[in-house]
């Protein structure tokens, strides 16, 4: 097929975690629509036209590797590629912003008012806007006055089409999603816009899964669902700092309870906190808006959701530095990951950042090991230079320390030969297992002090 022919032309403008995997899916599910991503990063896009693609997600490669060059293509010519788009998903960041009004908590909108300007400017026809980041209710409408306000009197459409999808769990999200969530004006040319985005995706989801909703609550209900699930996380940590201080066992806790169907079985584990790059801005933009409505009460209790998020993390510190003898200082200490989750190479906002700063101002010798991570760790730990060796292999990473911590719960971490790395550390030595992914009965059978999150410690330091 050659661009005349294909049926559609879809942009996407940011190529990234988002933007990436949800357009190689279009691109695969669709074979009659012609799809490009376009990037103002051009490093960003020769990877992605590269065998090393720019993010690791499992499956991708797979995916991109059958359609680019076919119908799926990456491109650094933003404005040529809008001109000949009739439909454009935005996929642009949304960092919270650190200057002026709302510093440090609101959505900073800059690179969204600069895309839908660029859009304006080199459109010759109407087009279909679809907003795909995370944004603050009423964005579409501020979006919509800018594209509507140019000399040629064009119409867009803007419309919310939020992505659910979880990283390292990516194309297996948008493979089957649970739900596509399609929200436009409810007028003639918005519901029509809208039933253009539904044809994309009932290309392969069950019509059932596909609610279409007014642009606002479409915004809302993305942003609502990260509230709702960071807040069953810090829900889950406030009850395991409970745990540990009366000796019951978290993981039990949450079994338990996840067995009513009501509250359901899904994120109740226990760990070091929530990173990645939505749940803290998306409750701090809620928080902003609260505030901004005057709804103090409801902006401090969403507020008390990273409150728990931050002091989990600083608990886990405390928690070592007391189990070592009150001092970290000259000992090493392992971090077993450094991804804010497993199966992803991704840092942003990773708890594991916070734990190595930490530990570094009590002069930890830090040994950071990480399958897929360790790239973006060394750009997070970059001011500490010297200070902090990173190391792919996991028993290289943990000879001869005092320590070792686990940040990220990777498969991989489970099955190690521990009686080797036992061997091989300086004793007493110490196990923190900030996943609950490790079998602590086992290690603390092979000689380790063993401290998980949420469950008594099993320690060989009071034995005589
Ligand atoms: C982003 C937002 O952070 C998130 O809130 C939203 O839900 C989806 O988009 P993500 O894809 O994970 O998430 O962000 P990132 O990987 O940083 O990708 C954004 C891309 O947009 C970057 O590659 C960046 O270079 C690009 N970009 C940014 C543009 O192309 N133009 C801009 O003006 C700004
Ligand atoms: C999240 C949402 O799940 C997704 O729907 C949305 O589109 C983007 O934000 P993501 O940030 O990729 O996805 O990962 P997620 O699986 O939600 O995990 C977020 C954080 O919570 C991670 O740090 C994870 O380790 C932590 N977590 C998750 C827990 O600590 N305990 C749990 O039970 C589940």
């Amino acid at each position: 097929m050659n661009a005349t022919q294909f049926a559609k032309k879809i942009l996407c403008i940011g190529a990234g975690y988002v933007g990436g995997p949800t357009m190689a899916m279009i691109a695969y599910k669709c074979p009659q629509y012609k799809v490009t991503l376009v990037d103002i990063n051009p490093e960003r896009i020769a990877e992605w036209n590269s065998d090393r693609l720019p993010i690791y997600e499992p499956g991708l490669d797979e995916v991109v590797k059958s359609v680019r060059g076919k119908n799926l293509f990456f491109s650094t010519d933003i404005d040529g590629e809008i001109h000949d788009a009739d439909i454009i998903f935005v996929s642009v960041n949304t960092p919270t912003k650190m200057f002026g009004v709302g510093a440090g908590m609101a959505a900073d909108l800059q690179y969204w008012e600069k895309t839908a300007r660029q859009i304006l400017a080199c459109s010759d026809q109407p087009k279909i806007i679809v907003e795909k980041s995370t944004l603050p209710v009423k964005t579409a409408q501020a979006m919509e006055r800018i594209l509507n306000s140019g000399p040629d009197g064009l119409h867009f459409d803007v419309l919310s089409n939020p992505e659910f999808l979880a990283e390292g769990t990516a194309i297996k999200d948008l493979l089957e999603p649970d739900r596509v969530l399609v929200g436009s004006r409810l007028t003639e040319s918005g519901l029509a816009a809208r039933q253009e985005i539904v044809d994309i995706y009932q290309n392969w989801v069950p019509e059932e899964k596909i609610l279409v909703s007014d642009v606002w609550s479409s915004e809302l209900s993305k942003l609502v669902s990260n509230l709702f699930l960071s807040q069953r996380i810090s829900t889950i940590n406030s009850i395991s700092a409970f745990c540990e201080k009366t000796g019951a066992n978290v993981a039990r806790v949450a079994k338990a309870v996840g067995m009513d169907p009501r509250i359901g079985d899904k994120f109740l584990k226990a760990s070091i906190g929530f990173g990645g790059s939505c749940f803290k801005k998306d409750i701090l933009n809620l928080v902003y808006m609260c505030q901004t409505y005057g709804l103090d009460e409801i902006a401090e209790y969403w507020k008390s959701v990273v409150g728990i998020n931050e002091y989990q993390k600083e608990r886990f510190v405390t928690n070592m530095l007391q189990a070592m003898f009150n001092t970290l200082a000259g000992k090493r200490v392992c971090l077993f990951g450094f991804a804010f989750k497993a199966n992803t190479g991704d840092t942003r906002e990773s708890p594991a950042i916070y734990i190595a700063r930490r530990l570094l101002e009590e002069q930890t010798q830090l040994v950071v090991t990480d399958p897929k991570a360790l790239r973006n760790a060394k750009i997070d730990l970059a001011d500490f230079g010297e200070k902090v060796e990173f190391e792919k292999d996991p028993y290289e990473a943990a000879k001869g320390c005092h320590a070792i911590a686990v940040m990220t719960e990777w498969d991989q971490y489970k099955t190690l030969d521990y009686q080797k790395i036992f061997d091989s550390m300086v004793k007493p030595a110490f196990i923190f297992d900030g996943r609950n992914i490790l079998d602590h009965e086992a290690l603390f059978e092979i000689g380790f002090n063993v401290y998980p999150i949420g469950k008594p410690a099993l320690t060989h330091l009071n034995e005589s």
